[in-house]
């Protein structure tokens, strides 16, 4: 058996699998985020401790699996976030997490000490406000004092790596996000790190992903019904989770996601960077491959605002019938034809990272007229979502990629209304698979490797993922919203000064 461990934002799921990749036992526990300021987004690490413990504990002891037969247990998690830890590893400070706003100026000053071209050059992707190293700079200069106490800085996952373990370790997909890894050498960059003053010993040691990083101390054991000295694997970021939870692992594959936030996600043999650093470019969680992902910040948060704001009888009618809201929500914006009488929308609640990096972009319905019903702003949003994560493609292929298979996955790839009307405008197929758990089976895989079940990620891709359907494109619809994606986009360039 093998353990998957997801720190997600809104929870940590905990999943056992058996070594064809199905579900045993999952469960999962949620904990708050923290907002002290309008753009600032903390959690406390603990709750993501507390929440891994009684996650561990309760899948072990609800699949009645003796805990030796547990071979390995993978890491995935939230991105980019900051722990601080001082010399005894205890907590500083709250995290400060992938989604906090705080650090437009810090970003500004990378820029500056590193050199705007050589830091893309180096780390493959321009200093963002999500990543590690602009909030490593803002605690430095506006509390110092927790900053002269630290020792250790960690990615979320790895934090919950060093409770179980004892080790401080990184691996290099999640390295990936912190703006200071050499991206192409799969190494801490001494130079950017020289050019920001930070000391390399306050970072983990970087692994791949499959690597085993450490095992499961006797206390931990004690605590979670583990086995001391199960193997921890490095594991991976969410999206580089997720990609080999869906097989995302050899050229030509993509995956595309609506979660809160939407990804299109491709795996490439061959590093490649977006000179304007639209799409990121990551290392991917297989040795000697990467990925280039868009990110869309509000894709299914564009939805889930809809629905909590204007359809509350919707949500009323849907508890009534013990029906799910989303799926009354996408048979209506089915009643309402493409283009939803010609609304737009544009999904930018809280700015956006491809195609603008613009955080003070805001989300926008446009051509409203009095022909118009819920159905159209329905339909509206989820169109608007998906030109959005057009956008994310458009640049992804300009680089030079082709997708062959793209898979589609999160709470919004389960709606085939959504992934009919991502085949069309995206004009490929889309595809779903047996198993759906993403990033728990992708960490959970990358375990097995690690314990020697598998030679390779890919070997074992192949033998656990399962293509479930297909959605080709339908070629009037696709020449249709065409027509409606290109005003979309140029709303966005005539709105952009107003923002
Ligand atoms: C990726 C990103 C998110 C976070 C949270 O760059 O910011 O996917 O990892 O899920």
């Amino acid at each position: 058996y093998l353990l998957g461990i997801d720190i997600g934002t809104s929870g940590t799921k905990t999943i056992l699998f058996d070594t064809d990749g199905n579900v045993v036992a999952s469960s999962t526990k949620e904990y708050p985020l923290y907002t002290p300021q309008n753009g600032w987004a903390e959690q406390d690490p603990i709750d993501w401790w507390e929440a891994t413990k009684d996650t561990i504990q309760e899948v072990v002891t609800l699949s009645e699996v003796e805990n030796e037969q547990i071979v390995g247990i993978g890491l995935s998690g939230q991105m980019h976030g900051l722990v601080m830890l001082d010399e005894k590893g205890q907590v500083i400070r709250n995290a400060i997490i992938w989604c906090d706003q705080r650090t437009a100026r810090q970003c500004e000053e990378i820029n500056r000490l590193v050199g705007k071209e050589r830091h893309i050059e180096i780390a493959a992707n321009p200093p963002l406000t999500g990543f590690m190293a602009s909030k490593i700079l803002w605690v430095r200069e506006n509390e110092s004092e927790n900053y002269n106490r630290c020792k250790h800085m960690l990615l979320p996952k790895d934090f919950i790596r060093y409770k179980l373990t004892g080790i401080f370790a990184t691996e290099v997909s999640d390295a990936s996000g912190t703006g200071l890894l050499d991206v192409r050498k799969r190494c801490w960059s001494d130079e950017i790190l020289e050019k920001l003053s930070i000391d390399k010993e306050f970072l983990p040691k970087v692994y791949e992903s499959q690597e085993v990083t450490g095992t499961v101390m006797e206390e931990v054991a004690a605590l979670t019904h583990l086995k001391a000295g199960t193997i921890v694997v490095g594991g991976a970021g969410d999206n580089a989770a997720a990609a080999v939870g869906t097989g995302v692992v050899s050229d030509g594959k993509a995956f595309v996601t609506i979660g809160t936030s939407g990804v299109v996600f491709a795996h490439t043999s061959q590093i490649n960077i977006d000179p304007k650093g639209g799409v990121h470019t990551f290392c991917a969680a297989v040795p000697g491959a990467w990925h280039v992902m868009g990110v869309t910040q509000a894709a299914g948060l564009s939805l889930r605002w809809l629905k909590d704001q204007m359809c509350e009888e919707i949500k009323f009618q849907a508890d009534e019938k013990g029906e799910d809201v989303y799926e009354i929500m996408t048979q209506m914006a089915n009643q309402s034809p493409i283009g939803a009488h010609k609304l737009l929308y544009l999904p930018y609640l809280n700015g956006e990272r491809t195609p603008h990096l613009d955080p003070n972009c805001r989300g926008v319905f446009f051509g409203i007229s009095s022909v118009h019903t819920k159905k159209d702003f329905i339909r509206a949003v989820m169109e608007g979502v998906t030109y959005s994560l057009k956008d994310c493609l458009g640049i992804i292929l300009e680089m030079g990629y082709s997708v062959d298979e793209m898979i589609a996955c999160g709470g919004g790839g389960k709606s085939r209304f959504w992934r009919q009307m991502l085949s069309d405008n995206f004009d490929c197929n889309v595809q779903t698979l047996t198993a759906d758990e993403g990033p728990a089976l992708g960490a959970a895989i990358l375990a097995g490797v690690g314990a020697g079940l598998f030679s390779s990620v890919e070997e074992a891709c192949n033998k656990i993922i399962h293509k479930k359907s297909q959605q080709e494109p339908i070629v009037a619809n696709t020449e249709v919203y065409e027509k409606y994606y290109k005003a979309y986009q140029g709303l966005y360039r005539t709105l952009k000064e107003n923002f």
